[in-house]
């Protein structure tokens, strides 16, 4: 959705409450989760990776039942919208993610989830901590889950980097400030601008209820 210039500013909807929560909670376990593993925490590693985990299932499910600007369908466009952004930007303040961005949500969420699925299996159970479905497969494939879990983290790390450079592309170039509306929800766009459609409470009921179900069957199948 595109504003049109000139018109009258006001205060608009545009993150739901469930993305701004996630989101700073993903900006808080990925340092707690790096920090655990470097100072052998691995009891709190897992627990907090149990519950990044958790926290993806929802986003993910908010990305197709959630509210407008959290639905994959508002934000990811084909490679032709790419180009077409990235070779013309447009000057007035985005309403969601952009085309380019939209794709680095994609990859974020995506990393995180292999990530998450690599420590579920890797470890070794004759020398420390094991992820829940270890005993799920070979000892040869946990080794290999191990080892590409500490390198999918430096991925991960890049992803955050382009990530925080892109928000001070947009502040010191563009002069938009990102950071506010993931703050508050709202942002200042013309009257015309289609904000954030909200999505019923019961729908995202169902999606913790889905993601605490899931945990609770990786540490089932652990037992
Ligand atoms: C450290 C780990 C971080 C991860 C994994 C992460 C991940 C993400 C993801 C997945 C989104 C898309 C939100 C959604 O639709 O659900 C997003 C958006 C955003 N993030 Fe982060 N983020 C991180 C850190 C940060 C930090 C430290 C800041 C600010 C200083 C930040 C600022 C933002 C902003 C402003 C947006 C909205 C961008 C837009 O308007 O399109 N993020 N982030």
């Amino acid at each position: 959705m595109t504003p049109g210039r000139g018109a009258e500013i006001v205060r608009t909807p545009l993150w739901d409450w469930p993305v701004r929560v996630i989101h700073w909670s993903f900006a808080a376990l990925i340092p707690a989760l790096w920090w655990t593993a470097e100072n052998g925490e691995m009891g709190w590693h897992t627990s907090i990776g149990t519950v990044l985990m958790q926290l993806l299932v929802i986003r993910v499910l908010w990305g197709f039942v959630g509210g407008s600007t959290a639905r994959f369908s508002s934000f990811v466009r084909g490679p032709r919208a790419v180009f077409a952004h990235l070779r013309s930007p447009r000057e007035e303040p985005s309403v969601g993610h952009n085309p380019a961005g939209g794709w680095s949500v994609l990859a974020l969420l995506g990393l995180m989830a292999l990530q998450v699925s690599l420590g579920l299996v890797a470890g070794d159970p004759d020398d420390g901590t094991t992820g829940p479905l270890n005993h799920l497969v070979s000892s040869t494939t946990a080794g290999q889950a191990t080892e590409l879990h500490g390198a999918v983290f430096y991925l991960i790390l890049a992803m955050i980097a382009l990530h925080l450079a892109a928000i001070v592309y947009y502040r010191v170039i563009k002069r938009e400030n990102l950071i506010a509306p993931m703050i508050t929800g709202s942002k200042p766009l013309p009257a015309s601008a289609d904000g954030l459609k909200k999505a019923p409470v019961w729908r995202l009921i169902a999606c913790v209820v889905v993601a605490w179900l899931t945990g609770w069957v990786v540490w089932v199948g652990a037992a």
